[in-house]
């Protein structure tokens, strides 16, 4: 077993070393750029910690992690198209450093190449690796989509929510880790087992990054905050602020106002919705949202007969994201 740090370290050294193309060079430049901006590097430990969960050959994980981290960042390159992000990792995005049309393109691509590394795994697990890989991206698409929806959907249930970020983000993790299990051998109740665990995890991460995204420490944060805020973006943080305002005439005016209002001065409208889930202790709710699925998740984890160090590892990598400032 490895640290979590030795895996992240693995992890960087083999993405480091590594180069998508050259020519044209508006087509690889983004891509060789985006990957290498860092990041946690998450989902490819999740790979690594899901196959040395069940003893396997960690050599064996390598391309199906990169497979990974390629289709994550992918991910991001079009979400920030999608949220008109200017920020990631504290550098300029890539729709921003270049084009729309750019993003997209390299964008397609790096799922291109995340399904070339994926495929130079062993012929007797790829039917199972790119079953679970294609399932999980399909699912992330269909998130991402409801995500954009929302935007513009007055009324969304906190129900409708969780249901939005386990397919955008938390099957993804779920899905790192059931990828390292089936490399390790594990059998499918316990590939199963991790997947849910991760799923939970990916639910709270996900709470962890809407909370940051209002209350980040900007010298730290990388991305633009507030950027939620100003898309209207069906957050808890604000379904829970139009809960709570239900019963407050002004509040719920005052959040309807914002809400619906054709035009804003972003700074003026991010303070304000900032002030009214300040008024409505929304950020501690979110917390306590966050920490309902990280008790789920570490409930799950018990389920699974592995050594305990095992786990110990993988809860205190839990942890860290838990308390995680970017
Ligand atoms: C950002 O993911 C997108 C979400 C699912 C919230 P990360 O917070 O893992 O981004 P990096 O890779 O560390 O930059
Ligand atoms: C992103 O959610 C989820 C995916 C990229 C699939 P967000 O839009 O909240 O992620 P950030 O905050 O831009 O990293
Ligand atoms: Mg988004
Ligand atoms: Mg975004
Ligand atoms: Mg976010």
């Amino acid at each position: 077993m490895n640290t979590i740090i030795e895996y992240q370290q693995l992890v960087e050294k083999v993405l480091s070393a590594k180069k998508y193309g050259s020519n044209p060079k508006e087509l690889y430049e983004p891509i060789n750029y985006i990957m290498s901006l860092g990041g946690k590097r998450l989902r490819p430990v999740l790979v690594f910690i899901g196959c040395d969960f069940f003893n396997g050959d960690l050599d064996k994980a390598l391309n199906p992690a990169i497979a990974i981290e390629l289709f994550h960042n992918f991910t991001l390159v079009h979400d920030d198209i999608m949220d008109k992000a200017p920020l990631r990792r504290n550098k300029p995005t890539v729709h921003e450093k270049w084009n729309d049309n750019i993003a997209i393109l390299s964008g397609d691509a790096m799922i291109v190449c995340a399904y070339q590394e994926l495929c130079k795994s062993d012929v007797s697990i790829l039917p199972k690796l790119l079953e679970v890989f294609s399932d999980t991206a399909i699912k992330v698409c269909e998130g991402q989509q409801l995500d954009m929806n929302y935007e513009t959907t007055q009324k969304v249930s906190i129900i409708q929510y969780v249901k939005m970020i386990e397919l955008k983000t938390a099957v993804l993790l779920g899905g790192a880790l059931k990828i390292g299990a089936i490399i390790g051998g594990a059998s499918d109740g316990d590939a199963k087992q991790l997947y849910d665990f991760g799923k939970n995890i990916g639910l709270a991460f996900q709470l962890q990054d809407d909370i940051l995204d209002v209350y980040a420490d900007a010298t730290k944060f990388g991305k633009q905050k507030g950027g939620d805020i100003i898309a209207n973006k069906k957050t808890y943080l604000l379904l829970k602020a139009i809960e709570l305002a239900e019963g407050n005439r002004y509040m719920k005016e005052e959040l309807h106002q914002w809400i619906n209002a054709p035009q804003f001065d972003a700074a003026e409208k991010v303070e304000a919705i900032t002030n009214i889930y300040n008024f409505l202790n929304i950020r501690e709710l979110a917390r306590m949202e966050m920490k309902k699925y990280y008790d789920i998740a570490i409930a799950l984890i018990e389920n699974i007969k592995v050594d305990e160090m095992k786990k110990r590892n993988l809860i205190s990598f839990a942890d860290s994201l838990m308390l995680r400032e970017v």
